[in-house]
């Protein structure tokens, strides 16, 4: 299993439109720099180096808009359109994968077969996952990266008492990058409900549920964390900036 088995389109569609409040920060998490860069544009790099991949479709909300074109000008990411993102990921997803959709002018950017969605703040992730999840999703429909749990999954009651344990061996957590076939991912965003778009938190789920289609699943390295809190920034400059003097 090697690069010359990706001999379809692969498009990238990168969600960046949120605001990031858990990192208690003024600025999106995926705007925050290291060694004057942002994270997003480490993000960016790693799917700009890969031949294999023809399009990066990034999702940014209205208010930065310009900031991300003035980013891919800067930093000449060559290969990246950039798309204005929804009030929740779900929307913005879609609002991404409608850039491939036929316009009345006729498709607007030659439809991908494989498209994989990564958050634009897990900017650790490497070629070589990449590769699996594509292929696994041009083979089966939809595939998606897990891990396993660190902590047990328990439910509360609505007063805040233990309602009960999920058993962590029988469950995973599941992370991205996730990989689908064009046509089954957006046709399932294209049926999905209001409710979906408002609370819904997994496109794997969406998939299953409105396409039909199985999702193979592909444990990943521990690489592929979120940035989510003040900490996993540091954390991220950290190993940016080692990786950077190993170079
Ligand atoms: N995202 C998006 N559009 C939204 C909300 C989130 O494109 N309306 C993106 C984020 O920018 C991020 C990814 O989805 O790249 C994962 O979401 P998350 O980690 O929850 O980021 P935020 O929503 O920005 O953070 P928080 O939940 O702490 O506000
Ligand atoms: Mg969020």
């Amino acid at each position: 299993m090697g690069r010359d088995d990706v001999d379809f389109p692969v498009a990238v569609v990168l969600p960046a439109a949120g605001t990031g409040e858990r990192t208690g920060l003024q600025t999106p998490k995926q705007f925050c720099t290291f060694l004057s860069r942002p994270l997003i544009s480490f993000t960016i790099e790693t799917f700009e180096r890969i031949p294999w991949i023809n399009c990066i479709v990034v999702v940014v909300a209205r208010e930065s808009h310009d900031l991300m074109l003035h980013i891919v000008q800067q930093f000449h990411h060559t290969k990246v359109k950039v798309v204005k993102g929804g009030t929740t990921r779900h929307r913005s997803i879609f609002n991404g994968l409608q850039v491939f959709s036929e316009s009345a002018e006729g498709p607007v950017i030659p439809r991908p077969k494989v498209v994989i969605i990564h958050d634009a703040v897990r900017p650790f992730v490497e070629e070589d996952f990449l590769l699996k999840i594509t292929l696994a999703a041009e083979e089966q429909g939809a595939s998606g990266a897990i891990r396993p749990l660190v902590s047990t999954v328990i439910a509360t009651t609505s007063k805040g008492f233990l309602d009960h344990s999920l058993e962590r061996t029988k469950y995973r957590a599941s992370e991205m990058p996730q990989g689908f076939l064009y046509d089954i991912i957006y046709q399932a965003y294209q049926r999905c409900s209001e409710s979906d778009f408002e609370f819904g938190t997994e496109c794997l789920h969406l998939a299953l549920q409105y396409s039909g289609t199985s999702a193979k699943l592909i444990e990943g390295p521990p690489t592929l964390w979120k940035v989510t809190y003040k900490r996993d920034l540091a954390a991220a400059e950290s190993i940016i900036k080692e990786t950077l003097s190993l170079s």
